[in-house]
């Protein structure tokens, strides 16, 4: 598809990244505390959010991967040595992945309990397994693992952006942000060296 401007990601793109991280951050602190709340009603509106808002993850990321097998990608980088190009491609994959692993194991893990699934009280979406303790305790231990997965993979992920964009001084993370959020540093780097 032609593409308005090859160097950036577009702003569907760019859309889709930053909700979908900010969702995961709400989705990480409800997993994380609701766990051990008390039995009150507080409890069960948690586990709701949690999993209303995972299911809406679910479907961002159909919609997201969709979009990116359409729309394509922004050429990379000049500059960039094709072994930093290939592992940003793995990661990138790996991060997709989870992306719909950890929805799919948390319905998974949720059908297993045989509690009712209901979007934001709202639709009631069906099981995707019976009631089963056998399942529960192999999908509960998965549900967890995937998420450390995601942890450590998204902050290394992160880490290499900022890295891109404070030591390589390239246009990696500035390209996935809105135009004027953050100083190209090659731009800067005009500045500081007008005759350079
Ligand atoms: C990106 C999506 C998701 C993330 C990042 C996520 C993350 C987490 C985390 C961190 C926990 C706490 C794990 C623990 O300490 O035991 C958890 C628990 C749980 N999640 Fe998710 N989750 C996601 C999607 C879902 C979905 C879609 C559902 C259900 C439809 C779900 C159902 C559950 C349930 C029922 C528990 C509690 C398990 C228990 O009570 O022992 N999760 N999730
Ligand atoms: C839960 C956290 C995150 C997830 C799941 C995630 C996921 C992804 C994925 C799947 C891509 C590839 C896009 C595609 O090919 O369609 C991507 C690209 C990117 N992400 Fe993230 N991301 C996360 C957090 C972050 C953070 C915190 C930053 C910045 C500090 C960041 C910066 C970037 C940048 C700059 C790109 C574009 C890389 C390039 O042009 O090659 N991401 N992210």
């Amino acid at each position: 598809m032609t593409a308005p401007d090859r160097q950036r990601w577009s702003a569907i793109s760019q859309a889709f990244h930053w909700l979908i991280v900010a969702l995961i951050l709400v989705m990480a602190y409800l997993g994380l505390t609701m766990v051990d709340l008390p039995d009150t009603p507080h409890k069960i509106f948690f586990y709701m959010l949690h999993k209303s808002t995972g299911m809406t993850i679910l479907v961002l990321g159909v919609l997201r991967l969709a979009w990116r097998l359409y729309a394509g990608r922004p050429a990379v980088l000049s500059g960039i040595p094709r072994w930093q190009a290939h592992l940003a491609t793995l990661t990138h994959g790996a991060l997709y992945v989870l992306l719909f692993a950890l929805p799919l194991s948390g319905w998974l893990l949720n059908s297993s309990t045989g509690f009712p699934l209901r979007w934001f009280n709202l639709v009631n979406l069906p099981p995707l397994a019976s009631r089963s303790d056998a399942l529960h305790e192999v999908v509960r231990p998965l549900h967890e693992a995937l998420f450390w997965a995601l942890v450590v993979l998204a902050l290394a992920h992160a880490a290499a952006a900022i890295y891109h964009h404070l030591f390589q001084r390239d246009d990696t993370l500035v390209r996935m942000l809105p135009r004027g959020w953050l100083r190209a540093p090659s731009a800067q780097a005009q500045t500081e060296h007008p005759h350079a």
